[in-house]
């Protein structure tokens, strides 16, 4: 496995602090997601001989969460609240812009790879719909056009190459 050292290094402290050390395979496939963006057969195989299981049983915790990919993703994530608050406020509007200005549909990857669009239960900002995750930074009281506006410059930095996360939480 290519890990950055600083995985590696946090993976390799964090092992210890479990009696048992199969109780690490959470904390280390969040690290390893974090990585490198997914996990994969690969990384479930390592997984498993670091902590002395079988691959099956990493593979068994990897699909019964949601939140562990198992395929890469865009460049950008995007979680978008689809709960009754949200859903009120627009919500389903904000993924049809969404849905446009990305060229692809709820749960797909744009094909210029700059964002994936996943829905999102409720995101605990309910009297702020509709509500968005942009990677780890929410987005509240959304509005479509400042929507279009977010997704033209997530592209914008797609096509440009830059590492430039996206700042503020109104849009
Ligand atoms: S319903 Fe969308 S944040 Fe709670």
């Amino acid at each position: 496995m290519n890990l950055r050292a600083e995985t590696m290094e946090h993976i390799d402290a964090t092992i210890p602090r479990y009696p048992h050390k199969r109780s690490a395979v959470m904390p280390l496939l969040h690290a390893v997601q974090r990585d490198q963006g997914y996990i994969s057969n690969e990384a479930i195989a390592w997984v498993a001989g670091k902590l002395g299981l079988e691959p099956v049983n990493v593979y068994e915790v990897v699909t019964f969460y949601p939140f562990f990919r198992q395929a890469p993703i865009g460049r950008r994530h995007i979680r978008l609240c689809r709960t009754l608050s949200c859903a009120l406020c627009g919500g389903f509007g904000i993924a049809e812009v969404l849905e446009e200005a990305f060229e692809c549909r709820m749960g797909e990857t744009a094909p210029d790879g700059s964002a994936t669009l996943e829905w999102a239960e409720c995101l605990a900002s309910c009297d702020k719909g509709p509500v968005l995750m942009l990677d780890d930074d929410l987005h509240e009281n959304l509005t479509e056009e400042g929507v279009r506006e977010l997704a033209r410059t997530i592209r914008a930095e797609n096509a440009e190459g830059s590492d430039s996360s996206m700042t503020g939480n109104n849009s």
